[in-house]
């Protein structure tokens, strides 16, 4: 067999380059299945003044579709801003400015120490021991019209042609003030035109959710959502890499991935990223996954899931009394494609059918099996389920599906299977 690797440094060069569970994609040969989007990004974002904003749930590929649209658009890295529960508007507008400015870490460093400052605009410009000039924010940004002016500075800075900045995860400010600032920053820009785009990610069913009808309404921004990814693509993810390795994935391996991930592309990674490393291990013998090789790779994709995902779901299960009932529960739910199911249906195309290869548990009645749900929903569970309109159930978060497919897996009880 012929590979295209001769050391497992040189195999793990490749895959990684391909399979990345932990970290978003920025080019669009491996931004699968976001071809249409990524073009209406890109002209959007060549639309005069306009900012987009990204939504949609949690694991979906927010990020990885945010820094390919504004790589592309820029030709460059982007500059990249993370925001959380604390971010403050000066915060948030120094880190635009520091990452525009390519001067991420600058602010605390010995180069600032012993320099004579001179003012430039807003930006006060310091003469570093090195002989280069680094800019400092204003420590304090007092108001919206001072932000406009410095961001528009650091842009200047930061060279000719137009900058697309991603300001990422904008559902973790707490702060209504600040998404307002920020709502009066985005308009007074849209007004002055530098040339810049932000391109903003958050979490949620809806913009207004996220950042509230001040900013939702704003016009500058198109808000695009982002649906899970379709077969095909979940498919590419897995063989691209495959091609790649000179590796072979047989297609009822490619299919099992497809219907565990439920088009969360994170766990396509995941265990193709195993699979990959156990096709590695016995590669001078055979270049193709056995079934061996997949069930292990399963294990290894439970074992090195995400932390909130694995601990999710153990603290919903494991309780004193009842714990495999709230598995079987769990994974009824997770059974087929929708994500709201009502009690009915779950019980008798899922949970009959699940309990089918439980050959030494007998399933409850269906009353019983309410209660489950029922308290599966509850704060006790972590409300790993919601329920909805009377007896409608979804999982609090989709993305936590793909975990507990994994795990039925495992259990060797096949979910999703209404695809084919
Ligand atoms: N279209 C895609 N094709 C292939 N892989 C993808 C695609 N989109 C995302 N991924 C991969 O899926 C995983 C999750 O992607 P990403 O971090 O972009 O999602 P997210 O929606 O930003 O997640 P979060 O809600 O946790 O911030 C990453 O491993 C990333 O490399
Ligand atoms: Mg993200």
């Amino acid at each position: 067999m012929k590979y295209p690797f001769r050391s497992e440094e040189e195999f793990a060069g490749i895959l990684k380059q391909y399979i990345r569970p932990a970290q978003p994609i920025d080019t669009p040969d491996l931004l699968q299945g976001r071809d249409q989007l990524l073009r209406e990004l890109g002209r959007t974002l060549h639309s005069p003044g306009m900012h987009i904003f990204v939504y949609g749930e949690r694991g979906v590929g927010k990020t990885s579709i945010a820094l390919t649209a504004a790589k592309t658009f820029g030709k460059a890295d982007p500059p990249y801003v993370g925001c959380d529960e604390k971010s403050t508007f000066t915060g948030i507008v120094t880190d635009i400015c520091n990452e525009l400015m390519g001067q991420k870490h600058l602010k605390n460093t010995r180069d600032l120490k012993g320099t004579a400052g001179f003012n430039i605009g807003v930006l006060k410009a310091e003469g570093s021991l090195s002989g280069n000039s680094v800019f400092q924010v204003p420590e304090h940004i007092t108001s919206v019209n001072l932000a406009a002016n410095v961001i528009i500075e650091s842009v200047q800075k930061r060279g000719p042609g137009e900058h697309a900045v991603v300001i990422d995860e904008i559902d973790r400010i707490e702060s209504d003030d600040v998404k307002s600032q920020f709502a009066e920053l985005i308009k007074l820009l849209h007004d002055k035109r530098p040339p810049l785009r932000f391109v903003m990610c958050g979490i949620g069913k809806t913009l207004d959710e996220i950042i509230g009808s001040h900013l939702s309404a704003s016009r500058p921004i198109t808000a695009f959502e982002l649906p899970h990814i379709s077969f095909d693509a979940r498919w590419k993810i897995i063989t691209n890499a495959a091609d790649r390795l000179s590796m072979v994935v047989p297609k009822e391996f490619l299919v099992r991935v497809s219907q565990i991930s439920d088009g969360f592309p994170y766990y396509v990674h995941l265990i193709g990223e195993n699979l990959f490393w156990q096709i590695y291990d016995h590669h001078t013998e055979s270049n193709a996954a056995s079934s061996n090789d997949f069930h292990e790779a399963i294990s290894r994709a439970i074992a090195r899931a995400e932390a909130p995902l694995r601990e999710a779901y153990t603290f919903a299960i494991q309780k004193t009394k009842n714990s495999a009932d709230y598995e079987e529960a769990l994974w009824s739910t997770a059974h087929l494609t929708h994500f709201e199911r009502q009690l009915k249906d779950i019980y008798e195309r899922s949970y009959l059918p699940v309990m089918e290869y439980r050959k030494d548990r007998t399933p409850l009645p269906i009353e019983k099996f309410r209660t489950r749900l029922y308290s599966l929903c509850s704060p006790t569970h972590g409300s790993i389920l919601i329920r909805k309109r009377n007896s409608w159930y979804a999982f609090k978060e989709n993305v936590l599906r793909g975990y507990v497919r994994l795990i039925a897996e495992r259990n060797k009880v096949p979910l999703g299977s209404d695809h084919f």
